[in-house]
């Protein structure tokens, strides 16, 4: 599993380029779905099963970034936008990798003056690519992704995009579990662009048409010191959700992922929280409506390059994913 994870968090993928991720997914699942097929968007649908019941699973595969939109006449540094919700006060000094291998340096103005304490706009950072010469290749239009390879420490897994590879590794070794037995017709859906406003999830299930659906994302904690007021505790389990700025979840899937935890004896909690939502929030809303929840992985430090899960968690999302998978459902 650790594995796994760390392929794909070092996977390059900022939104709107995730190739690179959809290509390592589609080599890992390969032989433990029945159909794959890429949508016009993007996204990579696997179906495992045939039964009468289709349960949509959708982990994002991008992750956030930036695109460079102007370069520096005369020091050749780099100007950018935002691809999904960057933390201003993390930006200074991190790594950016650019599709070719280019790594590049983010950078405040004046980082011992005013930008000590408090973060400027976006509009005045920039990136320095420079090498010593004045041939970078890097030019407007280029994407990137922040850069730092993953960590261990004991169950703890530190790296940039667990944000959402870990909700996709999650998606990946229920797939492996599964063995294609299942009563129902699972679509596993790789999403893109769900940094950016969830751009790919709603027209794959629009395409899917589920009758029921379960996002796998990573959710903040509240253990932290001075933490905000949020009870999901980093090892705690598997975190379902009640409740998110995009998403009420139905009362009978709460209640279908808890009996499951319950009876499994699966480690779990519950999520509640006043900022972010995922994939399901666009998937409730395709065609008629479909009734939708969200097992998180609990993670620290989300949108910075240090994101924090542990293992045992992943575990625990594993395990009741797998569960809820392989028996009936009454919904
Ligand atoms: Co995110
Ligand atoms: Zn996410």
């Amino acid at each position: 599993m650790k594995d796994l994870i760390q392929k794909l968090v070092e996977v390059w993928g900022p939104s709107g380029y995730e190739h690179h991720v959809r290509a390592l997914i589609q080599a890992e699942v390969q032989a433990f779905v029945d159909e794959m097929t890429v949508d016009a968007l993007g996204n990579l649908i696997c179906r495992v099963g045939s039964g009468p019941k289709k349960i949509m699973v959708a982990a994002h595969m991008d992750e956030i970034g930036i695109m460079v939109t102007f370069r520096e006449p005369k020091t050749g540094y780099l100007r950018f936008a935002n691809l999904g919700g960057l933390i201003q006060t993390t930006l200074h000094g991190s790594r950016v990798r650019f599709e070719d291998g280019t790594v590049g340096v983010v950078a405040a103005p004046d980082a011992f003056g005013a930008s000590r304490t408090t973060a400027p706009d976006l509009d005045s950072f920039y990136v320095d690519v420079s090498d010593g010469t004045d041939a970078d290749s890097i030019t407007p239009g280029s994407p990137a992704a922040f850069w730092r390879p993953m960590e261990s420490r004991g169950s703890r897994l530190i790296s940039k995009s667990m944000d959402d590879r870990v909700g996709c590794a999650v998606a990946i070794e229920t797939m492996r579990r599964l063995q294609k037995q299942t009563p129902h017709s699972l679509y596993f859906v790789f999403t893109v662009q769900e940094e950016v406003g969830i751009r790919g999830a709603r027209p794959a299930a629009f395409s899917v048409e589920p009758d029921l659906a379960i996002a796998l994302d990573v959710c903040p904690t509240g253990d932290e010191i001075q933490g905000e007021r949020n009870v999901v505790k980093l090892g705690g389990g598997a975190a379902i959700k009640l409740q998110d700025t995009g998403l009420i979840v139905p009362p009978a899937v709460r209640d279908w992922m808890v009996d499951r935890a319950e009876a499994d004896k699966i480690p779990y909690q519950f999520e509640l929280i006043k900022a972010g939502t995922t994939d399901a929030a666009g998937i409730q809303i395709a065609r008629a409506g479909v009734p939708s929840g969200c097992i998180s992985i609990p993670c620290r430090y989300v949108h910075t390059t240090s994101e924090m899960v542990d293992l045992g968690d992943v575990e625990a999302c594993v395990g009741l994913l797998t569960g809820l998978l392989s028996h009936d459902v009454t919904i």
